[in-house]
């Protein structure tokens, strides 16, 4: 049966995938972007991605807890045992595993139906699953246990609800049917540091936890309220108890009970930072008649809305590739978590978004792409930053559990913030707020750098770098922090000052404005032309790498392919003995200086030498796409007027290394970042961060749209000539048409998504003029381009 859709309502086309004016048959229709979600990707191959149940960024994130090391998402595909279903848990992250609080854990029947010889350790309760009953949705989760218990979780915004279902007889020896549910007092690093727990006698089960944050500093503390429904209650206590007179402090407590009339138990467990009856209150408000489907089937809605601002023509494109971009587009909804209202450190009524987890990694694609989706979201999470430093005294880089996490280069909410002001994020944000807290990050060194802010602020005055082992034992700067990374903390405070110039020169400081462009052209002083980098002995042919630099002006030595795959891949961590770059090799940090490409093409030698570089750094197995870092260098071609091989680029990696495979990412997802690297990429639309600039190539897909949610405006690219999405050969645009009039820029502005319009691509087999010319490329402080910021021309 075939049908037309000619329907140019949001919420006509929201619904279905395949939408165009033309003919399409009906099957195709029903499929929407939630139908593609797998939030299993991930899940394997050090993607950690949490695959478990939750709200666009909600606080509860249900899911199982298993004994794996790649656990830091709670669940992972590899067959490893289950021993926890647990309420709150961060996306992707790399450091230790995170949150996890007070597993609870689903047993039949207890050994000769006595309660103490059930298992309550996680060694001796972990249970194996079926692995083919993974059922994983946007809102729902669900597994069967090894011993026949099914569990099903979904979640609302700070409570976590399961339906376990019992078989008819327990595995456990000589038992009969009694649901026991342990909960435990304990998290999925095993960082509990001081718990405390009540077991009430209608088998509500209240208490708190002390833990530690998985990659910050400090500690924090969360509340649960666990109630149960659907049977009704045998037994309960603390465990253990100890013999009589002795105080024994408990490691959690169970609830027993009789067999419920349909084999289901609900539990429903209320999360809060801020005491116990708030969770108690939470989960009562939020799950007051503990009607699982009904949950589950309000998640699911809010799931659909969230993803039906996109909306794309799957004709001709893969089932791989539509899986790979939902599931991206999905997974950069997750996080950072909207913990409003449940911040115990202080409350003035604004929005308190936690899990910035790390901004390091996701001021690159994350957040701007929650602005092109969710503005509104995104506009919340700048006001909480803002909060954040109005409180803290400074941006966070990384925060997690209310907890200061660690910084890894630069001070890059600097980034975050300035996009948001080019792209017109305005709602309730105090930019004068805003730019002090900039000005802040690039004047005032805290005592502290490892948790805000900059180190060797000083030097970065003065002689213009962070000089190699600078030592605050020089005296120099106050404050104390890792002192490694000075090359790549270098590139990256250059180029956020770079932001803090563009915004500086909006807001009408002028003489900011010039002191920061300034500072951005910081990394030239780490550039020592004549360094050459051999590969096992053969000299690669190219010259002019960064260098260590000490603060006497003389130069160190790192080999520049040091932390690249072909050397000491994990050289570069965060730690006293980490080098002098972060995750990755200065091969990597010499391609960043996003803010002036077309200086550093100069310095590189050259448009063709630029070319051959970076076709090399690509080729070579230098370049690891699994780390955030790697992302603009698929782009970068645009700037040396050859916007076709960013075509092809992306083309290469996608699907080879993002795929809808279990191990479909090649690095940790970061609380969505390799997600919406594949998203942005696949919609032709990648983002130069902290700028107005999308980089032009072909979607993906014969036609994607977004609609904006403050304009109510729909921008639609489309590709004429469309040949498939990733294996056709057309991907290289000969012609754009703009709202029907020529366009030969490379790259588009955000006023094009905020005031819709149409965006036609012509497509062809090989590369051709179009995007070449100097007046074509993105803006550059240098001589190829034009001024920053791309003042005049733009999008139209
Ligand atoms: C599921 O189990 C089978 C048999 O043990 C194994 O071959 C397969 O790799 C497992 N799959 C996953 C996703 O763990
Ligand atoms: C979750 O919280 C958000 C933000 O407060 C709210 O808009 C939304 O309606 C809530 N969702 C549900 C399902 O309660
Ligand atoms: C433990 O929780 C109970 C019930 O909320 C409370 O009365 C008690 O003060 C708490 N104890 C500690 C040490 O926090
Ligand atoms: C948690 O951190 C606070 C502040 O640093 C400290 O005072 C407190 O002792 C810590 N709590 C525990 C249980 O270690
Ligand atoms: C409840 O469990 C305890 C073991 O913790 C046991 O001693 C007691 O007999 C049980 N009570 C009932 C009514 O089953
Ligand atoms: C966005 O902001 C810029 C600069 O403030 C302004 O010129 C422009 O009109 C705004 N665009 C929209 C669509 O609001
Ligand atoms: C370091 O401390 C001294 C003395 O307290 C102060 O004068 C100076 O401004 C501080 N330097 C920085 C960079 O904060
Ligand atoms: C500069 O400092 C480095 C590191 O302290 C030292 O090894 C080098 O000899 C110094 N160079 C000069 C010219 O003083
Ligand atoms: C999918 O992506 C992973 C991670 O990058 C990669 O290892 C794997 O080879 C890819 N699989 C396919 C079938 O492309």
């Amino acid at each position: 049966m075939t049908m037309v859709v000619a329907a140019w309502q949001r919420s006509a086309f929201a619904l279905v995938t395949v939408w165009t004016f033309t003919v399409q048959s009906f099957t195709q229709q029903s499929k929407t972007g939630y139908d593609y979600v797998d939030p299993l990707i991930g899940t394997v191959n050090g993607g950690h991605v949490f695959p478990g149940a939750t709200l666009p960024f909600g606080m509860a994130k249900a899911g199982a807890d298993v004994y794996s090391n790649e656990r830091h998402g709670g669940f992972a595909s590899d067959d490893t045992p289950v021993y926890g279903f647990s309420h709150m848990h961060d996306s992707g992250t790399g450091g230790s595993p995170s949150l996890g609080n007070f597993p609870i854990f689903p047993q039949a029947g207890c050994p000769n139906d006595n309660p103490e010889k059930c298992g309550y350790s996680k060694w001796e309760r972990q249970a194996r699953y079926i692995n083919t009953s993974v059922v994983a949705k946007p809102g729902y989760f669900a597994l069967m246990l090894a011993s026949q218990i099914h569990a099903e979780m979904t979640v609302s915004n700070h409570t976590a609800l399961y339906r376990f279902t019992f078989p008819e007889a327990p595995s456990a020896e000589d038992s009969t049917l009694a649901p026991h549910i342990y909960l435990e007092l304990g998290d999925l690093p095993n960082t509990i540091l001081k718990s405390n727990i009540t077991v009430y006698e209608n088998g509500r089960m209240t208490g708190s936890g002390v833990f530690l944050p998985s990659f910050g500093s400090s500690n924090y503390t969360s509340y649960f309220c666990a109630d149960f429904h659907g049977a009704k209650l045998k037994n309960s206590s603390v465990y253990p108890v100890g013999p009589p007179g002795i105080e024994v402090s408990p490691s959690g407590g169970w609830v027993q009970f009789h067999p419920p009339p349909n084999r289901q138990l609900i539990a429903r467990v209320g999360m809060s930072f801020i005491n116990e009856e708030k969770a108690c209150m939470n989960a009562e408000k939020e799950i007051p008649e503990y009607n699982f489907d009904q949950t589950y089937h309000v998640a699911e809605k809010v799931w659909r809305d969230k993803l039906s601002v996109i909306s794309v023509d799957g004709e001709g494109v893969s089932d791989v590739l539509l899986k790979s971009f939902w599931s991206g587009v999905y997974r950069s909804m997750i996080s950072p978590q909207d913990y409003t209202g449940e911040n115990p450190k202080w409350d003035i009524g604004e929005p308190y978004y936690d899990s910035f987890y790390c901004i390091w990694d996701s001021f690159r694609s994350i957040h701007p792409f929650i602005t092109l989706v969710d503005p509104h979201s995104q506009t919340l999470m700048v006001r909480s930053l803002l909060d954040i430093y109005k409180y803290e005294g400074k941006l966070p880089d990384c925060r997690m559990s209310h907890c200061k996490g660690f910084t890894q280069g630069g001070s890059n909410a600097d980034i975050v913030i300035v996009d948001a002001y080019l792209k017109n994020l305005t709602a309730g944000i105090d930019w004068t707020l805003a730019y002090e807290a900039l000005i802040s990050d690039a004047e005032i060194e805290p005592p502290n750098w490892d948790i805000e802010g900059r180190g060797g602020l000083d030097f970065w005055k003065s002689i213009g770098y962070i000089p190699t082992a600078n030592g605050d034992t020089l005296g120099m700067g106050n404050g104390t922090g890792t002192e490694t990374r000075s090359i790549s903390r270098t590139v990256e405070y250059a180029y956020d000052d770079f932001c803090i110039a563009l915004i500086a020169r909006e807001l009408g400081h002028q003489d900011d404005y010039e002191k920061y462009l300034k500072r951005s052209g910081n990394w030239k002083s780490m550039f020592k032309a004549d360094q050459r980098s051999e590969i096992n002995g053969v000299d690669s042919g190219f010259v002019g790498f960064l260098q260590p630099r000490y603060s006497n002006g003389s130069w160190g030595y790192q080999d520049p392919i040091f932390c690249s795959p072909l050397q000491e891949f994990t050289g570069c961590y965060l730690n006293p003995s980490g080098r002098e770059t972060y995750e990755g090799p200065i091969w990597l940090y010499t391609f960043f200086a996003p803010g002036d490409m077309s200086t550093l093409i100069s310095t590189l030698g050259g448009v063709s030498s630029f070319i051959k570089r970076l076709d090399f750094f690509h080729d070579s197995g230098l370049l690891y796409m699994g780390d955030e870092q790697a992302f603009l260098n698929v782009f970068l071609y645009h700037y040396a007027g050859r916007p076709g091989l960013s075509s092809k680029r992306a083309r290469s990696y996608i699907p080879a290394q993002f795929n809808d495979t279990l191990g479909g990412i090649p690095g940790n997802d970061d609380s969505g970042a390799m997600g919406s690297f594949v998203a942005l990429t696949m919609m032709g639309i990648f983002p130069n961060a902290g700028q107005d600039v999308y980089f032009i190539i072909p979607p993906f897909f014969k036609e994607v749209s977004l609609w904006n949610a403050i304009s109510g405006k729909t921008a639609t690219i489309r590709n004429l000539n469309f040949d498939g999405g990733g294996e056709g050969k057309n991907i290289y645009i000969q012609s754009a048409k703009l709202d029907g009039k020529e366009y030969t820029k490379n790259w588009l502005q955000h006023r094009f998504f905020l005031e819709g319009g149409t965006l036609e691509l012509t497509l062809g087999s090989e590369e051709s003029e179009w995007g070449t010319r100097a007046e074509d490329l993105p803006p550059s402080l240098g001589p190829f381009g034009r001024d920053v910021g791309g003042g005049g021309g733009g999008a139209r």
